[in-house]
């Protein structure tokens, strides 16, 4: 089900420089999933498009979804006004979201870099059984969130410790190991049977090669490289391999076909 609707305004903070924590009232929470998005249209009208936003966090029972983004632009800067009260226009929900069945009953890693942290939220919540208002009963046998964040700007780091074990890196060291998640993975001696990542390119990379290292599942969330999110500025292409019967190589939107996909049918 996809739909353009309003959703009202019920809390908006600043949670780091430059990212926001707005929570929306919207009947499309009861359908959303962990790792869907949502596209929120500027008012401004010189863009038509709407900006694709992952999911944080999802409170069914409120008929809530939380999205916290970062500022980068106009239409961003704009959503940053808004206050409680205040209705936007969303459309709704987005995306295939996380396969949190393939890691029931295992040993699972989530993993965010920077502004790929937010969507691993309500991906860990669901996991960890804490979760009483899911519509899946996908519990993990364990959860290990691994953040990587540029400094002490841990955000999200006190959610991710309701629903998980947390393991920080920080490019400039301030907290946790220095570096990426993997250097932090290694450092933790962090062992699992299954990824769920979203994260800048290079750091899906980096654990599309480690899960081949280890020979561990990665499902891995490509956001980052969407623009308008519902498949009308080709923006998002990627290549990956088809399973058809004659295993070609083709071109795939992120935004409609994904965001999240199996590392091993991607090509990057
Ligand atoms: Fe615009 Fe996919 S993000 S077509």
């Amino acid at each position: 089900r996809k739909e353009k609707t309003e959703a009202k305004v019920l809390s908006q903070s600043l949670l780091a420089e430059g990212i926001y924590d707005l929570w929306l009232e919207t009947d499309l929470a009861k359908d959303a999933h962990p790792g869907q998005f949502v596209g929120v249209y500027p008012t401004n009208k010189s863009t038509l498009l709407p900006r694709p936003i992952s999911i944080c966090e999802i409170d069914r029972d409120r008929s809530a979804i939380r999205l916290v983004y970062r500022v980068v632009g106009s239409g961003t800067a704009e959503f940053a006004l808004y206050q409680p009260g205040d209705y936007m226009m969303i459309l709704g929900i987005l995306g295939n979201g996380f396969p949190l069945d393939k890691a029931a009953g295992k040993r699972v890693v989530v993993m965010g870099g920077g502004i790929g942290v937010p969507p691993l939220l309500q991906t860990a919540k669901e996991l960890s059984g804490k979760c009483d208002d899911t519509a899946e009963n996908v519990t993990a046998a364990s959860v290990t969130a691994v953040m990587g964040y540029r400094n002490q700007e841990t955000f999200l780091s006190e959610d991710f410790e309701k629903y998980s074990d947390l393991v920080i890196a920080t490019e400039d060291g301030s907290v946790g190991t220095k570096g990426n998640v993997i250097d932090a993975m290694r450092e933790q001696n962090v062992t699992c049977d299954v990824i769920f990542a979203c994260g800048p390119m290079p750091m899906l990379r980096a654990i599309k090669a480690y899960a081949d290292e280890k020979k561990i599942k990665a499902y891995i969330s490509l956001e980052e490289r969407m623009a308008c999110g519902v498949g009308a500025c080709l923006g998002c292409i990627c290549k990956t391999k088809e399973i058809d019967h004659h295993s070609y190589v083709h071109n795939t939107r992120i935004c409609t076909d994904g965001p999240v996909f199996d590392a091993d049918d991607i090509e990057f």
